[in-house]
């Protein structure tokens, strides 16, 4: 069975090791309960790298005070099963205390993590790109695994990446879905059968978006109300924002055309759900 530690130093000892050896190194971070989407990026570093680290860490300093924290669904073994049957090579799985001594520095990229879900979770940004690095410098990795459901962080990740010459390859990964087309989510976990129903607005709102761009309408207003209206057609769905936006500067876009991002936030009852599309 893989390897669960708790330590950073533990994780190094793995680290020094793989590399005396020569071999290459893959890192997926999770907050664990881990689903298909997470299992395709495992996959993927699992093919890419002699080695494979998932972090399975929920991390506090990225939930705002009344975010979900404390319900967010947790099943160490479950994720130990699936990334033992994927070929991962172990989990780093500290507990707050290890990652956090009083910290008084925070990493945080500016501009691009103002808007989407930034301006609703103003402290989310700097959690994730501070979590991060210092997962960076635990594993070194040479590539880390990012799903494209999370477009926003990915972009973040990759500038912070840029910025701060990490030397490691960003790997963004595509989006798994339900059969139904609703984007696996860690927090579907917290819907009722009835609201896992009414969160299909969110691919059928996005879908319809991108179907007009793929007919030729080059109006990115015209895209964001189509899907703002199909949302809003749900009467379960509270829209956060609907947002289509250049993909490099993260300011709103006026033609839909590359490289754009379409992106939803939607509370479905008190869950609050993202998806997008991207046009490259
Ligand atoms: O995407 C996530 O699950 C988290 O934001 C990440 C990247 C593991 C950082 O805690």
């Amino acid at each position: 069975m893989i390897p669960v530690v708790k330590t950073i130093d533990e994780v190094r000892k793995h680290v020094k090791a793989w590399r005396r050896d020569g071999l290459s190194i893959g890192l997926v971070p999770t907050m664990g309960f881990l689903h298909e989407g997470h299992k395709s990026l495992i996959d993927r570093a699992v093919r890419e790298n002699d080695r494979v680290v998932v972090s399975d860490f929920v991390n506090p300093t990225q939930f705002g005070p009344n975010e979900d924290l404390e319900a967010y669904p947790r099943d160490l073994d479950r994720d130990a099963a699936l990334c033992d049957e994927a070929g991962a090579s172990l989990i780093f799985n500290p507990e707050p205390e290890e990652m956090y001594h009083a910290p008084l520095t925070t990493v945080s990229v500016d501009k691009i993590t103002k808007v989407l879900c930034g301006k609703s979770r103003p402290v989310h940004f700097a959690g994730v790109c501070t979590v991060v690095s210092k997962l960076f410098n635990i594993v070194t990795p040479d590539r880390a695994y990012f799903g494209q459901k999370d477009a926003q962080q990915l972009c973040v990740v990759r500038k912070m990446v840029k910025d701060l010459d990490f030397d490691i390859e960003i790997v963004g990964c595509p989006i798994v879905r339900e059969a139904d087309g609703l984007a696996k989510s860690s927090r579907n976990t917290y819907l009722s059968p009835e609201e896992r129903k009414a969160a299909l607005c969110l691919s059928r709102a996005l879908g319809k978006g991108r179907k007009m761009i793929d007919e030729g309408e080059r109006s990115a207003a015209a895209v964001k109300a189509a899907i703002r209206a199909e949302i809003e057609r749900e009467p379960l769905a509270r829209i956060d924002y609907v947002e289509a936006v250049n993909m490099d500067s993260f300011e709103d876009a006026e033609e839909a055309a590359a490289p754009l991002l379409a992106a939803v936030a939607v509370y479905i009852g008190k869950t609050r759900l993202i998806d997008n599309f991207i046009i490259e």
